[in-house]
């Protein structure tokens, strides 16, 4: 029985995760569970899994959810202590599904506890990857890719020689706006951002599919998880989203992973690890996909796919900036505030001003991670501030 503690519980891949969980009751034992404010649908998966701690974001998260369970005994923490608390909790796998920077220190608590790690929450390699990966070495625990690329890319790599590796290629959707002109995507609404043509996902993670920011943050964490140089990581646009991420090897061969798009799937790759679980979702039919197409990104209309690469050519706190900025930009678009096209923008003049005044030192502790994260945000708002004066 393994037994799980699950960071952003609430969120689109947590919900999953559970529903793998209790698909096989035998097999997993939900310990811990952490959301944010959702606190409704909390109190559904404790009702349902009967974890043994939980946490949300703030005290009138508590509250409400303790109202909501009623009688009900379980440890309730609340904010940035509640995450370490349930990511610390007794586990033999940590699924980080939080999103954003937020699940970076709960993340690193859970990997210092001696957890294994599945890993959905991209920003934690983004912010840090060298850091992380420094802690999983020391105390050789395993950090099991969620997401579907580096999934798939995790798959291809099973059994391979690791200096056989030539380049990575990571599969891009396209997003909602892959064959809209620029003017188009100028004018583009909150609605149409967050209408994924192949995935029902998160807001955040939503909207940076349609600018390609979440490749370019996949970029990075590929670049991290693979421990891969940056010019040997490519990126393809394929709109069916069936193959989900490509391995060459130095023979010219190239192993890709295939399936429905269905998080399930390499949620459950990641919980079962080394095994397979016997999944009953639906199945890949070849001949009715009929086709699989694949062409270039357009990294003019879609400028943040090359930010990441930018971020990653700087410095090492630089993906921590352009993830920050980003996550501001994103909020602001989502909030209704910004077109589209600011996102970019936004995040584009941050990372070049982080990089005209940075000397290129290498990130040392969390500190020196924080540090580049606060000032990226403040840069980024005083950015939206001065566009807002602008009438812009
Ligand atoms: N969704 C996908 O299919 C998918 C695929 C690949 C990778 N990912 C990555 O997986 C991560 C999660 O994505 P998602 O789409 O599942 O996001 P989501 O649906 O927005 O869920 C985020 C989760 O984090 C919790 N949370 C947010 N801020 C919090 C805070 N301050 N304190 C405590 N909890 C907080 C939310 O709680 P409440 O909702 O209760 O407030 C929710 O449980 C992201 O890094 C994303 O890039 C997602």
């Amino acid at each position: 029985m393994k037994r799980l503690s699950v960071l952003g519980s609430t969120g689109s891949v947590g919900s999953q995760t559970l529903a793998v969980a209790a698909a096989f009751p035998d097999r997993y034992r939900v310990v811990a569970l952490a959301a944010g404010r959702r606190v409704g649908v909390l109190a559904e998966q404790v009702r349902r899994f009967q974890p043994e701690r939980v946490s949300v974001a703030d005290p009138g998260a508590a509250e409400a959810l303790r109202a909501e369970l009623g009688g009900q005994s379980v440890e309730i923490d609340v904010g940035a202590a509640g995450l370490e608390a349930v990511a610390v909790h007794d586990a033999d796998l940590v699924v980080a599904a939080l999103v954003g920077a937020v699940g970076l220190r709960p993340t690193l608590a859970a990997i210092r506890a001696g957890r294994d790690i599945a890993l959905a929450n991209k920003e934690v390699m983004v912010m840090a990857g060298a850091l992380v990966l420094r802690e999983v070495k020391a105390r050789g625990v395993a950090l099991l890719p969620v997401d579907s690329e580096h999934s798939a890319i995790f798959q291809a790599l099973a059994g391979q020689p690791p200096d056989s590796v030539e380049r990575l290629i990571l599969t891009a959707s396209g997003g909602p706006f892959r064959g809209w002109s620029v003017e188009r995507i100028a004018r583009a609404s909150v609605e149409e951002a967050l209408d994924h043509p192949n995935w029902d996902m998160g807001p955040k993670i939503t909207i940076d599919s349609a600018t390609l920011m979440n490749k370019g943050l996949e970029v990075i964490e590929a670049r991290w998880l693979f421990d891969m140089p940056p010019s040997r990581i490519d990126v393809v646009v394929h709109p069916q989203s069936i193959v989900h991420s490509l391995v060459e090897f130095s023979d010219s061969s190239v192993l890709a992973q295939l399936g429905l798009p269905d998080m399930r799937v390499p949620i459950a790759v990641a919980l079962a690890h080394p095994e397979r679980l016997p999944l009953e979702v639906p199945r890949l039919d070849l001949a009715a996909t009929a086709r699989l197409d694949f062409e270039a990104p357009d990294r003019k209309r879609f400028p943040c796919l090359d930010l990441a690469f930018e971020a990653l050519a700087a410095d090492e706190a630089a993906p921590a900036v352009l993830n920050a900025a980003n996550e501001v930009s994103v909020a602001a678009f989502l909030e209704g505030h910004i077109p589209f096209p600011r996102i970019a923008a936004v995040n584009s003049a941050v990372l070049a001003e982080h990089i005209q005044r940075a000397g290129g030192a290498p990130l040392r502790d969390l500190d020196d991670v924080t540090a580049a994260d606060a000032w990226a945000r403040s840069r980024a708002e005083a950015s939206l501030a001065a566009a807002e004066g602008e009438g812009r």
